[in-house]
């Protein structure tokens, strides 16, 4: 048996696709079209498995996926791939329609198309897993309620808002065609192997490199952060075990302000790589512009995948905290290598 990974050369892809061979005999073929987020060095430990296939291409080109599909008698997808920074999609939302909306159109049509030759044990296996965001809900109030599966859909970014066509999309399939679907809206992940844009690793890589650690608007917006091991693991269990056609919220119950957030790195960072001025890293936080129509606090409600299918994170922020730290100071290589000079061109556009 075989799985079909997409995206997983990105951060939670590959994260997902290193646990899965170390917990399973099933053979994974990764599709990743490699963009600047995608880094087959991500896959790096996996060395040359004979259970892994990475092949590079695109979600959109479903001759390719159907391809895919077929020659490997894949038995579940798990699409991860996407364009995921909230910034890049406010300065040009077009990609994420491309990759998000219409990719995803493409991997489900080539997915029916399979599906519809299966027959059997093959076609009860089947099953699509799409990985979502807790984003498509939009944005909570100090006191209301954290974000249930049934929470409205009000997306405020283009790139929640293309996150929340796919998962309409992956809904159609499902009351349309009978695709066997199954859908995660997960918080903020943070872990190894995070692109330095998004705020954890950029605030690591930032105070070591003695810059700014920019903090849009007055650092008092809300998420909930999950380690990255945690939502791998509440992935492969909705696989195992989800009713097809349902939808699951995963979360860390751990809601923090970004203050509070960057303010715990620098500790850390002060203890582990003290500056020469023996001075703090906090000293280095900057108050800028904030981010146009910012979500002020995400929470996610996980009663669901909790009583249903007996998930519960196992990672606590202190401690998945501490080892993400940890891996940027041991992994320098890394970081260089993937704050390539397209990467640098964006920060340049972005923090002026
Ligand atoms: P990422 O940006 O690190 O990785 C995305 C990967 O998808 C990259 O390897 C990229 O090369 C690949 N990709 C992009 N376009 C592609 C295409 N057309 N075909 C094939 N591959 C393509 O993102 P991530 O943080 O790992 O997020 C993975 C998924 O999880 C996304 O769907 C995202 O919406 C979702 N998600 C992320 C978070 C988070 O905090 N990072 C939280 C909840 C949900
Ligand atoms: P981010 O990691 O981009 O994730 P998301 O937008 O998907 O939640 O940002 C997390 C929070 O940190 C978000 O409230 C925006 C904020 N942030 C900053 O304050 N400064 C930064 O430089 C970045 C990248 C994010």
């Amino acid at each position: 048996m075989t799985i079909l990974v997409t995206g997983g050369a990105g951060f939670i892809g590959s994260n997902f696709v290193i646990d899965w061979l170390k917990q399973s005999d099933e053979a994974v073929v990764t599709l990743d079209a490699l963009t600047y987020a995608g880094n087959l060095a991500n896959l790096g430990a996996l060395g040359a498995d004979s259970r892994h296939r990475f092949v590079r291409g695109s979600i959109g080109d479903g001759v390719l996926v159907e391809r895919l599909l077929r020659q490997n008698a894949v038995r579940a997808v798990v699409n991860f791939a996407a364009e995921s920074h909230v910034d890049r999609s406010i300065s040009g939302p077009a990609p994420f329609f491309e990759t998000n909306v219409m990719g995803t159109l493409a991997l489900l049509e080539a997915s029916r198309a399979y599906f519809g030759t299966l027959d059997g044990a093959a076609r009860e296996a089947f099953r699509l897993l799409h990985v979502s965001t807790d984003e498509v809900y939009g944005t909570l109030a100090p006191d209301e309620p954290a974000f249930a599966e049934t929470t409205p859909y009000r997306p405020n970014s283009p790139y929640a808002a293309s996150k929340a066509a796919s998962d309409h999309l992956v809904r159609a399939y499902r009351e349309t065609y009978g695709l066997p679907v199954l859908v995660t809206n997960c918080s903020n992940n943070y872990g190894p192997y995070q692109f330095p844009e998004k705020l954890i690793p950029l605030v690591i890589n930032n105070a070591l490199s003695g810059k700014a650690l920019p903090i849009y608007g007055d650092g008092r917006q809300v998420r909930d952060w999950l380690h990255v091991a945690d939502h791998c693991s509440a992935i492969r269990r909705v696989l195992e075990a989800g009713a097809p056609g349902a939808t699951f919220n995963v979360g860390g119950d751990n809601q923090m302000a970004n203050i509070e957030v960057v303010q715990l790195i620098c500790g850390l960072l002060d203890v582990r790589r003290p500056r020469g001025d023996g001075k703090s890293y906090a000293e280095q936080v900057v108050y800028v512009a904030d981010r146009p129509g910012h979500d002020r606090r995400y929470a996610i409600d996980a009663r669901r995948i909790a009583t249903e299918l007996g998930w519960r994170p196992a990672v606590s922020f202190a401690e998945g905290l501490a080892t993400t730290v940890d891996w940027y100071l041991a992994n320098p290589d890394w970081v260089a290598d993937v704050t390539s000079g397209a990467y640098r061109d964006w920060i340049a556009r972005q923090y002026g």
